[in-house]
């Protein structure tokens, strides 16, 4: 029965990736096979500089518009709430509690602009916090509710957000630590967090399964867990809960008291006290927060990984590894190499020497189907495999994309995806258009086939366009990449505005065919932006250009860590708590 859930939540290409390396003891030294891949040359040319400016101004233009979203996210659920949250409840704001429960500040932040612009609001971060961070050395997947957004109430995106964190750490097999402050379902939206199967039940349902995966599950009671929220701690595998702040219940006092008459106190009815001490639903209680989170990394330390040392260099060393990695161009240049639309998109060469290690590149097929560009680089010392859009991918652009694709799959070679795709596909014209359109869509396909079922990591960074068809076949969200970002100038529809001619039918009035056209293309113009697409989680987040290549390095160590769990050889271990 559990093989079969399991095979349920792995997706097929998911229960075949193994790497090479796994189980092997930390003492046993590797070291990769050298490489000269060589030098892509791509500097600033002077041809370059109409191209390079529009874009550049488009870049600054995204950057404020991230940063005013920033800025509104910081504040949570407004300055009332704060002081609710911080001086009538007690509670340590959301990012205190990670300053305590990670190293550092060095996390991976997913889906910040998650909750803004939907159709019931604003939810600044969707209600949840969620990322992977390191807690001693070891990546974990947090998720973290925000109090001060509605008591930490469960919108329909905060459930999305919050399954979303869950199926990261199964796909890259990451511990979990939920910092549980919730009052359940937001009530008014009751149907849209409920009924269905990726409502709020889903989490409870990956709860069971992860556990029972090994993947490891730990969580802090540091507020209110009420209905539904009563469930994430008590399925956890280990919970610590905080005095005088922690309750679980499944009604609150009001409740009781509307039932039965009976006046309770909330630390009565579900404190840290009762449920260490008497129902046994927590295992540790802590005096205050701070030693919650203390007694919260020495669980993590209790998880059987066992990290490589870190390597001892002399001064020598990291000055030569650091000029080895540093890209031959500085990424700063990336601002005016992200296209403003596509028709402003220069040689992806340029990027791609400013995203790897010395801006090095291994080509494969140089020569063929050159409207995508494959081949091997380094990103921070992992090896991956490059696949990206040079422009609309032909017949032969994506028979080489799946040849490639293979390729990495069987060297298992993680897989990067920068994905720039053309707003529109050609329309059939003639007789012999449609054969090679009928080619162009059997190759297509067969890229489609290759990057569903390559077993291997990927990522995606859409650096431009994400329309049509091109997109799937470049691992777009429906292709499940482990990660998928997005550059704030990245413009996601089916087409791009000012295409849209090209999906209607011609067969109405002029005037009438001209005002429909009209009225989809100010729609895609609104619906296509990065930062409408990330507010709906249809992606991980939006990043800046000149970020990619530490996004990418924390991507590639964090899909790394699989590698050094000690005994993921015994299946099935489901923990069944009292
Ligand atoms: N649905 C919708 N809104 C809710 C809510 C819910 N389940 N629970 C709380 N809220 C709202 C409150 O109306 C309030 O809104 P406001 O800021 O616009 O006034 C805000 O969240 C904060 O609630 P408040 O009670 O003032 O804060 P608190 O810190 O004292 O308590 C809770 C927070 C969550 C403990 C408390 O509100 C509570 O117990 N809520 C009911 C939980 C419940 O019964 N859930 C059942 C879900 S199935």
């Amino acid at each position: 029965m559990l093989t079969t859930m399991y095979r349920c939540i792995i997706r097929p290409a998911e229960r075949c990736w193994r790497c090479s390396v796994r189980s092997v003891s930390s003492a046993v030294k590797r070291k990769a096979l050298p490489s000269a891949f060589p030098v892509l040359e791509q500097p600033l040319q002077s041809d370059h500089h109409r191209v390079y400016e529009a874009n550049l101004r488009n870049s600054n233009a995204c950057h404020n518009q991230y940063l005013e979203l920033r800025e509104k996210i910081r504040k949570g659920g407004g300055e009332k709430a704060i002081a609710r949250h911080t001086q009538r409840n007690r509670k340590f704001l959301v990012r205190e509690r990670l300053r305590l429960l990670l190293d550092d500040e060095d996390f991976l932040e997913l889906s910040p602009f998650a909750g803004f612009g939907l159709p019931y609001g604003d939810i600044p971060s969707a209600g949840c916090l969620t990322g992977i961070g390191r807690i001693n050395g070891l990546w974990c997947v947090f998720i973290a509710h925000d109090a001060t957004i509605k008591g930490g109430t469960a919108y329909p995106i905060t459930v999305k957000k919050q399954l979303r964190a869950q199926d990261i750490a199964i796909q890259n097999r990451l511990p979990c630590v939920y910092l549980v402050d919730s009052g359940g379902g937001f009530l008014p939206l009751q149907s849209e967090v409920f009924p269905d199967k990726n409502h709020g039940g889903r989490t409870f349902y990956n709860e069971a399964i992860m556990s029972a995966m090994k993947i490891p599950q730990v969580s802090v009671v540091c507020g209110s867990c009420t209905a539904g929220g009563a469930y994430i701690p008590t399925m956890a595998e280990e919970t610590v809960m905080v005095h005088q702040i922690g309750t679980i219940f499944l009604g609150g006092p009001p409740l009781v008291k509307a039932a039965t008459g009976e006046e309770v106190t909330p630390e009565e009815l579900g404190g840290a006290r009762l449920h260490a001490e008497v129902s046994g639903c927590v295992d540790h209680f802590a005096m205050g927060e701070k030693e919650a989170y203390d007694c919260t990394r020495n669980i993590v330390s209790t998880l059987n990984f066992q990290l490589p040392d870190e390597e001892e260099e002399d001064e020598e060393q990291t000055r030569r590894r650091k000029a080895e990695q540093e890209p031959l161009y500085n990424p700063v240049e990336l601002l005016g190499l992200a296209p403003k639309s596509y028709n402003h998109s220069l040689d992806v060469k340029m990027v791609v020497s400013r995203l790897t290690d010395g801006g090095r590149f291994q080509e494969f097929k140089a020569r063929y189907g050159t409207t995508l560009i494959t081949g091997f680089a380094k990103i921070h010392g992992h090896l991956l495999g490059i696949v990206a859009n040079n422009g609309e991918l032909s017949y032969q652009a994506a028979l080489k994309g799946s040849h490639f694709v293979q390729l990495c799959d069987q060297r298992d070679v993680p897989l990067l995806f920068l994905q720039n795709t053309a707003p529109t596909t050609a329309p059939t014209v003639s007789t012999t258009q449609a054969e090679v359109n009928s080619n162009h869509l059997k190759a297509q396909g067969a890229m489609m086939s290759a990057v569903a079922c390559a077993s291997v990591p990927k990522i995606t960074v859409v650096i431009g366009g994400c329309h049509g068809a091109d997109s799937y076949a470049m691992c777009g969200r429906a292709f499940d990449p482990h990660f998928l970002f997005l550059w704030p100038n990245a413009k996601v529809s089916i087409t791009a505005p000012g295409h849209a001619g090209s999906l209607l039918p011609a067969d109405g009035e002029r005037e009438e065919e001209e005002k429909q056209e009209e009225e989809l293309n100010m729609r895609l113009k609104e619906e296509c932006s990065a930062f409408y697409s990330s507010g709906r989680l249809w992606d991980d987040g939006v990043i800046l250009p000149q970020d990619t290549r530490r996004v990418l390095r924390n991507c590639l160590d964090i899909i790394k860590q699989r590698q050094y769990q000690l005994s993921t050889e015994k299946l099935q271990s489901p923990l069944l708590r009292i």
